[in-house]
């Protein structure tokens, strides 16, 4: 039976609620199914930085693909054609990755892992806000923007970056040849130590928390299905039901920045911690 709060609906969520003033439901129910996991971890999307005022890539005439064209921004081809426009794309992302600060979200997603309630955290997102919140064990599935290597195959060059590059395109200092944003583009395959590390983890645990992704990215939307096709659990936070929500066991309806540290407090409570 739904708890106090929660509403059921028809498809494979059989808890679902508004996380607005709701004590109960959805995240009572979730903060349960995580404390009886065995293995559990997270699994996250661009709307979980949304708050920390880095935009999503879809959803609106705002998200990144509502006001930009990937193909020309986020290939192989499109950096061949004009590193230059990428590189001034991706200059301003990274500027407002370095002005963003994690959010209560992120944080605790940090505290679930202090806590031994989740092992790791896989993301899509290229941001560091986890690492930068706390979290330890971050997979990250699609590199990271802060991150650039160089171009020409066999060269190997690889820097962190703490501001923006100050002449675009930059240009690798032991080669010449183009630096680029070490992130995987449209049509390039995911870093595999990435990908296996992810995969493993998916595949050792029956729960999985999905925070902020519309989930209709592949290989990376695998992840979480891979929980479910094991026997596992699906718990979702989401402000929308996505791509993977006919699939979840518990949809929590909400910014991910309410829902989580909320789901902290009662596992907390539950725990007697
Ligand atoms: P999307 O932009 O596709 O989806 C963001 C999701 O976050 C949507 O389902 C929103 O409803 C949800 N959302 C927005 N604000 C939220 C909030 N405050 N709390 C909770 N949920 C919220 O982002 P991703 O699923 O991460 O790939 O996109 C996947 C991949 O597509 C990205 O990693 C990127 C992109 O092309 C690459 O760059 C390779």
């Amino acid at each position: 039976m739904a708890p106090a709060g929660a509403v059921s609906i028809s498809g494979a969520a059989t808890h679902y609620t508004r996380v607005a003033g709701v004590v109960g439901g959805a995240v009572l129910e979730a903060a349960k199914a995580l404390l009886k996991a065995r293995r559990a971890f997270a699994f996250t999307g661009a709307g979980i930085s949304a708050e920390s005022g880095i935009p999503t890539f879809r959803g609106g005439s705002n998200s990144l693909w509502g006001r930009f064209d990937p193909r020309e921004l986020a290939t192989p081809e499109a950096f061949a054609r004009d590193p230059l426009k990428v590189w001034k794309w991706y200059a301003w992302r990274i500027e407002l990755v370095l002005k963003a600060r994690p959010n209560p979200a992120h944080k605790a997603l940090a505290e679930l892992e202090r806590m031994g309630v989740i092992e790791a955290v896989v993301t899509q997102n290229v941001d560091g806000l986890h690492q930068r919140a706390g979290s330890r064990r971050v997979v990250e599935l699609h590199g990271n923007i802060l991150r650039v290597r160089c171009s020409r195959a066999g060269c190997g060059f690889r820097a962190t970056l703490s501001e923006p590059p100050k002449e675009l395109p930059p240009r690798c200092p032991r080669c010449g040849g183009l630096l680029r944003p070490d992130v995987v583009w449209f049509g390039e395959p995911l870093p595999p130590e990435a990908w296996r590390e992810a995969e493993a983890i998916a595949r050792s645990s029956d729960a999985v928390l999905v925070v902020g992704t519309s989930g209709v990215v592949y290989p990376a939307a695998y992840i979480p299905l891979m929980v479910r096709e094991g026997g596992g659990v699906i718990i979702e936070v989401n402000v929308e039901p996505s791509a993977i929500t006919p699939y979840a066991t518990i949809f929590i309806r909400g910014k991910a920045s309410e829902a989580l540290p909320k789901l902290v407090e009662l596992v907390r409570e539950l725990a007697g911690t």
